[in-house]
C-alpha cells in the first residue's frame, strides 16, 4: 500500500508539473534595428506593444546573434555556434545546394517533452531537399517561407543569377503552396496563422510557436519595401519616404504582439505563456538590400560584428519570471534559447546535447540569477578572415566583412529627417499588451515606471577618448563594451596581454571549426518554372516526388 502511495504521488507529481508545462512563442524579427524600437529609446516609430511586453518582461540589452539570417537562425534552433556547423558563411540563397546538417533541433527537443510545435514564416535553413525542410526538422506545421525573402503581397521571391531575374512563388502550408493567400499582407497574415492556431485549438498539449516573420526584412528589388497604405498614412512626420514605408512595417510587426497576446489571453493561456522576442541581426541601412532601419548609435550594420550587426532587439515576458520589469546587462547568445526554452518547457537539462554552445539560462532570467555565460564566440569566417570574441566587458575584432563598407555608423541621417516627436508612455499603458498584462493576476508596472527602464535601456556612446580602429586596414580592434558600446575608443595598444588571451582564445575555438559548406547555385534543376512557377525542393525527386499536385 505504502509503496502503491508514493507511486502515485510521483505520478502525480510528474503529472501536474507536465500539465503546467508552458506554452512558448518565440518571435523572430528580420532585420530590425536596434534604434527602431521605442523601448530603445527611439522617438520616432511608436511601438507601444512591444514596448509594453519589453517594460514588463526583461529587457535583454547584451543580446547577440550572428550577423545575419542562416547563421543565426542556424545558432538559434542547434544550440551550436555556426562554424562548427559550416554555417558560418553566407546566408543560403534560392536554389542552392546548402542546408543546416542533420542535428536534434529546438522544435525536436520540444516534441520529446510534449509540445506541440509550428514554424511560421521564415525558414531559411534550406529546401533543396524535402528532408531539410520544416516538417521533416520537428516542426509538426510550417506556414511561410522557404527563401531569405519573398514579397508582402504576392509572396514571389526573385533572384538574380547571369543577369536573368528568375521567380518563384514562396509561400508554404505544411509543404504545399498556399495560392489563396496571395493578396494578404505577410506580417498580418503570418499573425492571423498564429491567432487561429490559438484560437482552434483542442489538444491539452503545451505549444510552441516559432513566429519567424518577414518583417522587416526587404521583399524584392524594385519594391523593396511594402505596407498597407493607411499604415504607412500614420507616419506623416517622417520626411523620407522609404524610412516611412519602414516604419509602417515596424507598427505592423508591432500590431502582431498585440493581437498574439490578446489571442493567448482569450484562450486562458497568457498567464502559462513565455513570450520572446528577437532580431535576427542588425538592420541593413544601406547597402544591397537596404531597408531604411537604424540601429544607431551603435557602430556598423547587418554582416559586420560591429554592435550593429550582432546586438539584437531582444526581451523575454512572462508571469513565470519572478524578478521582471528590470533590464538585463548579462551575456546571452542566441544558442541559448535552445537549452533555455528546453528548461523552461519542462526538460530535464540532462537530456540536452553535452555539445551544445548554448547555456541554459532560464534559472538567470527568473530570479536574477548570476549568468553562466561570460564570453561568446561571435564568429569565425575562416574564407573572409574575419573574427570575433566577447571575453567579459571585451570584445576583440580581426578582419572584416565586405572589404569594411559598413564599418561605420549609420541611420542617424534618416533621423534628422523627422518631426520630433514626443514620446508617448500612456500609449503604451493603454495599449492592448499594456492593458491585458494590468488585468493579469500578477504585478504589472504603471506608466512611470517605464521612462526609468526606457532610460537603461538607451545606449549612450561614453568613451572618454576617441581613438578609431578599422580592422579593414588590418588592425585588431580592442573594445570595453559596457563603457564603450559605440566602438570608438580602441584598446588595443594599452592592454596587450588581454588581445593575447583573446586571440589564443580564438586559435582554440578554430580547433571545432567545421569548413563551411559550400553551396553550388543549381537553377538548372531548381528554376521555379519546372515546379510550377514555385521555389521547390528539387533533389533526391526519384524518391520523393517534387510534383505540384
Ligand atoms: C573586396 O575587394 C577585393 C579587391 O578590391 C575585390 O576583389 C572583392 O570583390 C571585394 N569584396 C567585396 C565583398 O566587396
Ligand atoms: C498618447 O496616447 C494616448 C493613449 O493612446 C492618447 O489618448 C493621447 O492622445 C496620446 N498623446 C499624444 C500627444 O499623442
Amino acid at each position: 500500500m505504502k509503496i502503491t502511495g508514493s507511486l502515485l504521488v510521483i505520478f502525480f507529481l510528474v503529472h501536474s508539473s507536465k500539465s503546467q508545462q508552458p506554452h512558448i512563442i518565440l518571435i523572430v524579427a528580420d532585420d530590425l534595428g536596434w534604434n527602431d524600437v521605442g523601448f530603445h529609446g527611439s522617438n520616432q516609430i511608436p511601438t507601444p506593444n512591444i514596448d509594453a511586453l519589453a517594460y514588463n518582461g526583461v529587457i535583454l540589452n547584451s543580446h547577440y546573434v550572428q550577423s545575419y539570417s542562416t547563421p543565426t537562425r542556424a545558432a538559434l534552433l542547434s544550440g551550436k555556434f555556426p562554424m562548427r556547423l559550416g554555417m558560418q558563411g553566407p546566408s543560403i540563397r534560392a536554389a542552392e545546394k546548402k542546408a543546416l546538417p542533420e542535428q536534434k533541433l529546438l522544435p525536436e527537443y520540444l516534441k520529446q517533452v510534449g509540445f506541440e510545435t509550428h514554424l511560421v514564416g521564415k525558414w531559411h535553413l534550406g529546401y533543396s531537399r524535402w528532408n531539410e525542410t520544416p516538417t521533416f526538422r520537428g516542426f509538426d506545421h510550417h506556414f511561410g517561407f522557404y527563401n531569405s525573402y519573398t514579397s508582402y503581397y504576392d509572396y514571389l521571391s526573385t533572384w538574380t543569377y547571369n543577369d536573368y531575374d528568375y521567380t518563384g512563388f514562396d509561400l508554404r502550408k505544411d509543404g504545399q503552396p498556399a495560392f489563396d493567400e496571395v493578396g494578404k499582407y505577410a506580417t498580418d497574415l503570418f499573425t492571423e496563422y498564429c491567432v487561429n492556431t490559438i484560437a482552434n485549438r483542442e489538444s491539452s498539449k503545451p505549444l510552441f510557436i516559432m513566429l519567424s516573420h518577414l518583417g522587416v526584412h526587404t521583399a524584392n528589388k524594385g519594391k523593396p519595401l511594402e505596407a498597407p497604405q493607411e499604415t504607412i498614412n500614420k507616419f506623416k512626420h517622417i520626411v523620407d519616404a522609404n524610412r516611412r514605408t519602414y516604419a509602417a512595417m515596424v507598427s505592423k510587426l508591432d500590431d502582431s504582439l498585440g493581437s498574439i497576446v490578446e489571442a493567448l489571453k482569450q484562450k486562458s493561456m497568457l498567464s502559462n505563456t513565455i513570450i520572446v522576442f528577437i532580431s535576427d541581426n542588425g538592420a541593413q541601412t544601406v547597402g544591397d538590400f537596404p531597408n531604411w532601419g537604424s540601429n544607431y548609435p551603435l557602430r556598423g550594420m547587418k554582416d559586420t560584428l560591429f554592435e550593429g550587426g550582432i546586438r539584437s532587439v531582444a526581451f523575454i515576458w512572462s508571469p513565470l519570471i519572478v524578478q521582471s520589469a528590470r533590464v538585463s546587462t548579462d551575456l546571452i547568445h542566441v544558442t541559448d534559447w535552445l537549452p533555455t526554452l528546453f528548461v523552461a518547457g519542462g526538460g530535464n537539462g540532462d537530456a540536452l546535447d553535452p555539445e551544445l554552445d548554448g547555456n541554459d539560462v532560464w534559472s538567470s532570467l527568473v530570479y536574477d540569477l548570476p549568468s553562466p555565460r561570460n564570453d561568446i564566440l561571435i564568429n569565425i569566417d575562416e574564407k573572409t578572415r574575419n573574427a570575433g570574441l566577447r571575453f567579459y566587458n571585451w570584445k576583440l575584432i580581426v578582419g572584416t566583412s565586405q572589404n569594411g563598407t559598413y564599418n561605420d555608423y549609420y541611420g542617424n541621417i534618416v533621423m534628422e529627417d523627422i518631426e520630433e516627436q514626443e514620446y508617448n508612455t500612456s500609449a503604451v499603458y493603454e495599449s492592448t499588451t499594456g492593458r491585458i498584462i494590468r488585468n493579469l493576476n500578477y504585478t504589472p508596472l504603471s506608466e512611470t515606471d517605464f521612462e526609468p527602464l526606457r532610460k537603461l535601456s538607451t545606449v549612450k556612446c561614453s568613451a572618454a577618448k576617441k581613438n578609431p580602429c578599422d580592422p579593414a586596414t588590418g588592425a585588431v580592434c580592442l573594445y570595453d563594451i559596457p563603457n564603450d558600446p559605440c566602438e570608438e575608443n580602441d584598446l588595443a595598444k594599452f592592454f596587450p596581454s588581454v588581445v593575447r588571451k583573446m586571440k589564443r582564445a580564438l586559435v582554440d575555438f578554430r580547433k571545432g571549426l567545421a569548413p563551411q559548406l559550400e553551396g553550388d547555385i543549381d537553377i538548372e534543376n531548381a528554376e521555379p518554372k519546372l515546379f510550377k512557377y514555385t521555389w521547390n525542393p528539387w533533389l533526391n525527386c526519384p524518391e520523393v516526388s517534387c510534383q505540384i499536385p
